[in-house]
């Protein structure tokens, strides 16, 4: 087998389990979350993914290798860190914008990923291999997108707002008290 193939197959066995690993992650983060746009989201991007992985393995087969026990560290550490913040925060406003943050670092990783690979396999004149992972490539930017339309439109927005109606509270909490002071004093 050639330098080029070997090179790809590595990359594309990376990619197969960093997908692999994404796929946990959505499952326990579509559980977490409340907003329902972003739990369709995540959803969504499950079912997506599956596809992709198909698409790893297909990729895989035209260059004669095997997705095999390769693990993505990379997926891994954004796993392992979406799943700290997981344990830190309860359900709620402040969760779903956790959420958010955790999936769109996995999202660009995955944009750098096949990028870099669709890239790759084009420049190697394998065509059809280029359109595969193109195809990806597109549903991970989409995914992107969707993320920060879901957070500008309504996460975020709730948990500002969430945070600005505590702060109020606290104040006005605050003068109540110290008006009461005041009036024992006179
Ligand atoms: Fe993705």
């Amino acid at each position: 087998m050639d330098e080029i193939s070997k090179l790809m197959i590595e990359q594309l066995k990376d990619a197969h389990s960093a997908e692999k690993q994404a796929l946990r992650a959505m499952q326990k983060m579509a559980k977490q979350a409340t907003n329902e746009k972003l739990k369709q989201g995540i959803q969504m991007h499950m079912e997506q993914t599956e596809g992709q992985i198909e698409r790893l393995e297909q990729g895989l087969e035209r260059l004669g290798g095997k997705p095999g026990r390769k693990v993505c560290e990379a997926m891994r550490g954004l796993v392992e860190e979406a799943n700290h913040e997981m344990g830190e925060n309860d359900k709620g406003a402040m969760m779903d914008v956790v959420l958010i943050a955790a999936a769109q670092r996995i999202e660009h990783y995955e944009i750098a990923a096949y990028g870099t690979m669709a890239t790759l396999a084009k420049s190697a004149g394998q065509q059809e291999l280029a359109r595969l992972l193109g195809e990806t490539l597109a549903e991970e930017k989409r995914m992107d997108e969707e993320l920060t339309r879901i957070a500008e439109s309504e996460v975020n927005r709730t948990w500002i707002e969430e945070c600005r109606a505590e702060e109020q509270e606290m104040e006005s909490a605050n003068e109540n008290r110290r008006g009461g002071a005041r009036r024992k004093a006179s």
